[in-house]
């Protein structure tokens, strides 16, 4: 299949190569006004290595990248070698980029944090109920004309009301779930994380003693020590770690052997965190054990036996699937690329809403290895208040 392309601000005297169309106008505005001209891939298809080094060519100011492209130091060679300054990931992950070669070869990295939280949490909430609810086997039911009326043990699924909820890792995500899930279904939480959470500490407390003086029992928030703690109480387990070699597989056979047969587990992170194989043989060995996945190990391919368990709910990689994020992360990436490519400081700020209003800050938004690159930080002390 031919690999398509497309132009835009032709007459601009920087190159910036996009690998996929992104969705919006705003992006390519951005581009446009910090002189880019843009080469922006419009087929469909995961771009190889080499289809992405053939059009970095021998002159490419930056690149924006996706989260299915192995951004190495080969890749990273060659950015550099066209005059490449600039790499914006469209994506909050970057566990696809090697940061360490895109700093010995000095080029930022950047990410689109702050856009994906709230409907990267929706979704895992989305996932939770659809597990627990059974929604894709009865759909699945209904659909195959085999429902012949309604009876008092069809699709008896999981109430989540009052029960415990566990959380692995609290980031923007995590914590964002665990308060959706906190507040809408008065479950008490536990959270696994390398550092202690104060603000969903303190917000969950507050939130107890507003239930308290309304005369219901208030929920708790506790800091398991252990994984194996959390997996073991917890009627709900959702995951929101980022994937490096010590999340790798962090869910495996025996910590699942350690979760109540008829919990649920949800993954939106990154899919090796779970071994895969491992799941589908525990998922047929208890039936009543519910899964709900937006991410895959090998994705996009499904380990051998995954599509056949009724107990696993499976969406496509679309947790931060909505107009608003999708445009947002695109604004997000453009503004990083267009930044360094201006010279500009990085933002120091977690809160990127700035960026996504009509002034924005002359910073980029996110670049992870600011820090080690020497990278200004921008002043925002003479930001209008
Ligand atoms: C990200 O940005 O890392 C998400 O996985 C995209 O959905």
């Amino acid at each position: 299949m031919e690999t398509k392309w497309r132009s835009y601000n032709p007459s601009g005297n920087r190159r910036v190569v996009v690998t996929k169309e992104l969705p919006g106008k705003r992006w390519l505005e951005i581009l446009g006004k910090a002189d880019c001209r843009v080469e922006i891939c419009t087929s469909t298809n995961v771009l190889s290595s080499d289809e992405i080094k053939t059009a970095i060519g021998n002159c490419c100011d930056a690149a924006i990248g996706q989260l299915t492209e192995h951004w190495d130091e080969d890749m990273f060679s060659a950015l550099r070698a066209a005059g490449g300054i600039a790499y914006s990931n469209y994506a909050v992950g970057f566990n696809n980029v090697d940061v360490v070669e895109a700093t010995k070869q000095r080029i930022p990295v950047g990410n689109t944090p702050g856009v994906l939280t709230e409907t990267t949490a929706q979704m895992a909430v989305s996932l939770t109920f659809a597990s627990a609810r059974r929604m894709g086997e009865s759909e699945r039911f209904l659909r195959a004309g085999k429902y012949r009326g309604w009876l008092p043990t069809l699709f008896l699924g999981e109430l989540l009301w009052r029960k415990t909820l566990g959380v692995i890792g609290t980031g923007r995500v995590g914590e964002a779930y665990a308060r959706m899930m906190v507040e809408g279904h008065k479950m008490d939480l536990i959270y696994f994380d390398l550092h202690q959470n104060e603000p969903l500490e303190g917000y969950i407390a507050a939130y107890g003693t507003f239930l308290a003086s309304r005369g219901i029992r208030p929920v708790t928030c506790n800091r398991a020590k252990r994984i194996e703690g959390l997996l073991a109480e917890a009627d709900c387990v959702s995951l929101h770690t980022v994937l490096d070699e010590t999340t790798r597989h962090l869910i495996n056979a025996e910590r699942l052997g350690l979760m109540k047969e008829n919990a649920i587990l949800i993954n939106t992170s990154r899919g090796p965190v779970i071994d895969e194989t491992a799941l589908v043989d525990h998922c047929r060995k208890y039936p009543n054990f519910r899964v709900g996945l937006d991410v895959f190990e090998d994705e996009p391919e499904l380990k051998p036996g995954l599509v056949e368990l009724d107990n696993v709910v499976i969406v496509p990689h679309i947790a931060s699937a909505t107009g608003w994020t999708r445009q947002g992360m695109a604004t997000l990436a453009a503004s990083n690329v267009a930044a360094l490519l201006m010279g500009y400081p990085v933002w120091q700020k977690p809160d990127i809403s700035a960026f996504l209003g009509e002034d924005p800050p002359k910073a980029a938004p996110s670049i992870v290895n600011a820090k080690d690159l020497d990278i200004p930080i921008y002043d925002n002390s003479k930001d209008k208040m």
